[in-house]
């Protein structure tokens, strides 16, 4: 509360500069027009979307067809992803962008490749053949596991050519985690690499999934890729070389004409439980919503450089670094490493270099460059830049300003986009040509999209006040399921209120109806813009044969957003040492990886509970951060347990 208190003092308004406005894809008026018409009647709206920013083979015979909580949009079109996002920039009066630069691409060590749309297209249809060679067909799960390669579009946009859904798991987690994702989805194949680099060195990939696919009965194929030239283990009859692959195939595939409601993606996100969950993501509502949204909120123009510094293994790569620009035709930029490599400028210093007019990043990394100090920018040339935009947890005003007035030279706009990966593609955000901004909210609703503040009986927040996020319409983007889990689809985002999406965020909305999101209510944690589930680190914790007993509560950190703190308590003889702190942040990593290794472990005897036995995390949450503990204790069954955890907290 004391966040909100703080924020919605917040008096400092932007309006759209003029200049901006008269260029926009989307002003004041085009954008008050939508915003009617997506508020009368969404389905017009999307439908019309779909029409103007999307090929389709076979017009839909029905704009939506929703049996809550499922939904089937643009019913019996046929389109195929990887023919808007290639082949469609090749003919008739975009002929032209043939040669222009799809994809800028820079690994860590300041190698460079640009693959226009041409040769882009190329590369698709060649791995599109050797999918097809390897056995893939339409409908087989292939799993891709790698660093952030040119490659790894690639072969995204072969998977959508032959509407083979693909399965990306991030290249820091384990093999344990890689082994669940590729087992749920009974992925057939595996793309990876030898590895990439990071931090000034390669790191490997090919033994994590060696491990991994010793116990996964699906997997018969394993692709790798060659980017770093380290040795790794081949088994012969399994596994393939990607440029020898490559080599033999056959520059020409046809894009298969699939059902609008063909499976796309899956993108496994934490949950309130210790299994991943699988988010799927169709194809032409999908495509409509990333493809509407990047043009409106980003502006995207065909002289454009446009950087979102996501990694692909993540949905805000999946939808604004591959498919919604090359939808759109632009020019989209891919780094491989890290942001301080080989040093704090080297963001900056790609800026300059390729041009970049569109910077898409997330609060954690401004927040970490403030810190760095404002030389490093100030080093470069940013005068290219003319729009900004911050995803993935709230932005505090004063991260806002910073990047308004350091990166943004006062000049560029923000755009602070709203969404998650069930959502598929953005939900709230400014309009750059067309919306007010004010620093830390995330203004309003995109057109079409009806989202609301309830309160705990599920009725509408009126005027100036908080409460939980919902959705009360379908949308184009909105995930279609939990992968083989109908049943956690429903209860997860269906049963909280009827026939509404519970997005499990808190939310304020001021008297002007501009959204202010608070972050998670659920038991999953933001660290640095990922969504760690507190129950998936609990069990890595009890998975330990030194822990009886685990609660993973987040505590607010000034650079990540959260930090990770473990309530342990050890089994009967274990010593509670710093050794036994170093193997618990190890089985985490093992189990499912750096990301989620905890930052703080605290041993303790005894958790706090409910007389039913629950875990009062809200106690843990307020001693964690050094808050007095507030509240109501009363349910608390041991009040001993909370005086020795202050005491702990005072050694
Ligand atoms: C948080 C990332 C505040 C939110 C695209 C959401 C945000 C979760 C914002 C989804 C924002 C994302 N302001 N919070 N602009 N964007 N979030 O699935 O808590 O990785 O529920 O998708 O990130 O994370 P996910």
């Amino acid at each position: 509360m004391a966040d909100i208190e703080s924020l919605l003092k917040e008096k400092r308004t932007f309006k759209p500069d003029s200049d901006f406005t008269r260029q926009a894809n989307w002003n004041k008026k085009t954008t008050n027009e939508y915003r009617k018409l997506g508020d009368s009647n969404p389905t017009k709206f999307w439908a019309q979307m779909a029409k103007e920013n999307v090929s389709w083979f076979t017009p839909w015979k029905k704009v939506l067809d929703w049996k809550p909580p499922f939904a089937k949009w643009f019913v019996g079109g046929k389109i195929n992803v990887s023919y808007n996002c290639l082949d469609r920039h090749l003919e008739g009066e975009n002929a032209w962008r043939k040669n222009k630069a799809a994809i800028i691409w820079e690994g860590e060590p300041g190698d460079t490749r640009v693959l226009t749309y041409a040769e882009l297209h190329r590369e698709v249809c060649k791995f599109a053949n050797v999918l097809k060679a390897q056995g893939v067909k339409k409908g087989d799960r292939v799993c891709l596991y790698m660093p952030m390669v040119p490659e790894l579009a690639i072969a995204m946009l072969a998977c959508t050519r032959i509407g083979a859904p693909h399965s990306i798991v991030f290249g820091g987690f384990s093999a344990d985690a890689l082994r669940d994702r590729i087992n749920d989805a009974e992925a057939k194949i595996v793309i990876t690499a030898d590895g990439g680099y990071r931090k000034g060195a390669p790191f490997a990939l090919k033994p994590t999934v060696d491990e991994a696919v010793e116990k996964t009965p699906s997997v018969d194929r394993v692709i790798v890729v060659k980017r770093t030239e380290q040795p790794v283990d081949f088994r012969a009859g399994r596994d393939i070389w990607w440029h020898e692959a490559m080599a033999e195939a056959s520059a020409k595939c046809p894009p298969a004409k699939l059902d609008s409601e063909h499976p796309l993606f899956i993108l496994y996100t934490s949950g309130t439980t210790g299994n991943p969950k699988g988010i799927l993501h169709t194809t032409g509502g999908y495509l409509t919503h990333v493809t509407t949204t990047h043009k409106a909120i980003f502006d995207i123009k065909d002289d454009d450089v446009y950087w979102c510094t996501a990694d692909i293994g993540w949905i805000t790569g999946h939808s604004y670094v591959v498919y919604g620009p090359l939808a759109n035709g632009a020019t989209t930029v891919m780094y491989e490493g890290t942001p301080a490599h080989p040093g704090p400028d080297r963001w900056w210093d790609l800026i300059e270099k390729w041009g970049v007019t569109i910077f898409y990043t997330a609060p954690t990394a401004i927040r970490t460059f403030i810190r760095l100090g404002d030389e490093h920018p100030k080093g470069h040339d940013l005068s290219s830049l003319r729009l900004l935009g911050s995803v993935g947890e709230p932005i505090n005003p004063e991260a806002w300003m910073w990047y308004h007035r350091v990166i943004g030279g006062k000049r560029c706009p923000i755009v602070d986009t709203w969404w998650q990966t069930e959502t598929g593609g953005i939900m709230i955000s400014s309009i750059p040509g067309a919306v007010e901004t004010k620093p830390g909210s995330a203004t309003r609703p995109f057109p079409g999209v009806h989202a609301d503040i309830f309160d705990e009986a599920g009725e509408s927040v009126k005027g100036d006040g908080g409460g939980f996020l919902v959705l009360k319409q379908p949308w184009p983007g909105m995930l279609r399921g939990i992968w083989g889990d109908p049943k956690r689809f429903k209860e997860t985002y269906w049963s909280t209120y009827d026939q509404t999406y519970f997005a499990g965020d808190g939310a304020h909305r001021d008297k002007n109806g501009y959204f202010w999101i608070m972050g998670r209510i659920d038991d999953v944690m933001n660290v640095s813009g990922h969504r760690i589930g507190t129950m998936e680190v609990e069990s890595a914790l009890v998975s330990s044969p030194d822990v009886a007993e685990a609660a993973v509560v987040g505590r607010p950190d000034e650079i990540t957003g959260t930090a990770i703190v473990a309530f342990v308590s050890p089994k009967g003889t274990t010593i509670p040492d710093d050794a036994l702190v170093g193997r618990l942040k190890k089985q985490v990593t093992k189990e499912i990886g750096a990301i989620a290794r905890p930052t703080e472990i605290r041993f303790t005897n005894a958790l706090p509970k409910t007389r039913s036995g629950k875990i009062m995390r809200r106690l843990l949450r307020d001693i964690a951060s050094g808050r007095e503990v507030g509240g109501d204790t009363s349910t608390l069954e041991d009040f001993s347990v909370l005086a020795k955890l202050r005491e702990s907290d005072d050694d």
